[in-house]
């Protein structure tokens, strides 16, 4: 049911302090000598989630993720990681990556379910093939799920739906728990299989006492979430409206970010283009000189995603670099409330503040104002938000 909210779209991005909580619920935990708990959490741990920030600066937690147990130590020993998706989920391994290449210490690729079945990508039983889906019935992605189980890969799937075919048919896996999503555009999904994908890469480095003070950022940065999700949805709709009011007309939008924030602009250019049919292009900032900055000028509105992070100043060297050809006019930087540097821009850009969070989650903040805005454009543009021309929720045929 939408309740209150006038789209099942809107209704889940404004869900997701919610379906973050319920991702998270049960798995942060700390070890305890106490009897078994029924949370879920098994003997040995209790579930310290929720809590307030005062609460955490006090407790050493972990993740426990009840579906990998079993398994932890084949994935340990794996050879490399092979993560495999389509559209918004595949967007999902991207933001992730960098965090499992970081604390698992592994090699991690990230493939489109289609171009892995298209080259019959080499599959050792030594892999570990992760398949994530919101449906847990992509056609592409649960035949590239045959094709490794084939070639006797251990088999991990990331889900929403529970009982669904790659729930079934891997070996072992997590639900995401973020509750039924019925807009055809996925958002409350994404930002949960980004939160999934980081706390198994937290889970794989807990062996390892050099990576305890950066799990621990890390795992506060997950408990926060939620607020700082809800702090993010009531900081930008209003101005992702007045913003959508602005470029309803566009028949172009150029987003770029780099880092954690390659994959921002990827989703959001997905979003903005299904559901506003505006035609996006997400762009790797280092790529701006190998040809995308042809397509710059005073006119073409770009999106920058700017988060204070290691790539801060060579975004903010993009910056400059678009800045330079049409001023800043037509800007809109997404970036961290506070953050010295994007307040310059304060004046003569659109600036999008979303409170700040460890860098490796900053993408899960970010994404929302990139929802609203698609949302409202699509409202602005008088066009179907839960079901754009085309497409469908689930694609069960190649
Ligand atoms: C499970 C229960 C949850 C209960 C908790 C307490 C289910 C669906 N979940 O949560 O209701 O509160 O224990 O003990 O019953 N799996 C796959 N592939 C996937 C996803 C999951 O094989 O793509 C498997 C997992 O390996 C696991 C099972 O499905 O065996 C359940 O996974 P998950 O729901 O993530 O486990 P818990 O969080 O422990
Ligand atoms: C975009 C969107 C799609 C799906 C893709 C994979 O908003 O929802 O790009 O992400 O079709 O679907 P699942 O996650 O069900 O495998």
């Amino acid at each position: 049911m939408k309740g209150s909210y006038d789209t099942f779209m809107r209704k889940e991005i404004f869900e997701q302090p919610e379906s973050l909580t319920q991702t998270l619920r049960g798995r942060l935990v700390k070890k305890s000598t106490g009897p078994a708990t029924s949370d879920g959490t098994g003997s040995g741990f209790t579930s310290v989630f929720p809590l307030n920030d005062l609460d955490m600066d006090d407790v050493p937690f972990e993740v426990q993720l009840g579906g990998l147990n079993e398994r932890m130590s084949d994935i340990r020993r794996s050879n490399r990681v092979i993560f495999v998706a389509c559209g918004t989920s595949y967007n999902s391994c991207l933001a992730a990556r960098q965090t499992m290449e970081e604390l698992a210490e592994l090699p991690v690729s990230v493939e489109l379910a289609s171009d892995f079945l298209d080259r019959r990508c080499p599959i050792y039983r030594s892999d570990v093939c992760v398949f994530v889906s919101q449906s847990g019935e992509t056609a592409e992605t649960l035949d590239a799920l045959h094709y490794a189980r084939s070639h006797h890969a251990l088999t991990v799937g990331i889900v929403n739906c529970v009982g669904s075919s790659i729930s079934r048919l891997t070996d072992c896996g997590v639900h995401l728990n973020a509750g039924g999503e019925i807009g055809v555009a996925s958002t409350k999904v994404y930002t949960s299989q980004v939160v999934v994908i980081i706390m198994m890469a937290l889970l794989l480095s807990s062996d390892s006492r050099s990576k305890d003070a950066r799990r621990a950022e890390i795992l506060r940065g997950l408990a926060q979430l939620p607020s700082r999700v809800e702090a993010t949805l009531a900081a930008v709709d209003e101005m992702m409206k007045t913003t959508a009011h602005k470029l309803k007309d566009q028949q172009s939008i150029l987003l770029f970010g780099r880092g954690y924030q390659y994959a921002t602009c990827l989703e959001a250019a997905l979003k903005i283009k299904e559901v506003s049919y505006v035609h996006t292009e997400g762009i790797h900032a280092g790529e701006l000189k190998h040809g995308p900055l042809a397509l710059v000028d005073d006119k073409m509105p770009v999106v920058l995603f700017a988060s204070c992070d290691a790539t801060a100043t060579r975004v903010h060297n993009a910056l400059s670099q678009v800045a330079a050809r049409g001023g800043l006019g037509r800007m809109i930087i997404v970036g961290c409330d506070g953050d010295a540097e994007v307040m310059r821009y304060k004046d003569s850009a659109t600036l999008v503040l979303v409170p700040q969070v460890v860098d490796c989650l900053q993408c899960v903040l970010n994404i929302v104002p990139m929802q609203l805005l698609s949302y409202h454009l699509a409202v602005a543009r008088n066009l179907n938000v839960d079901q754009p021309r085309n497409l469908a929720k689930s694609v069960t045929v190649q």
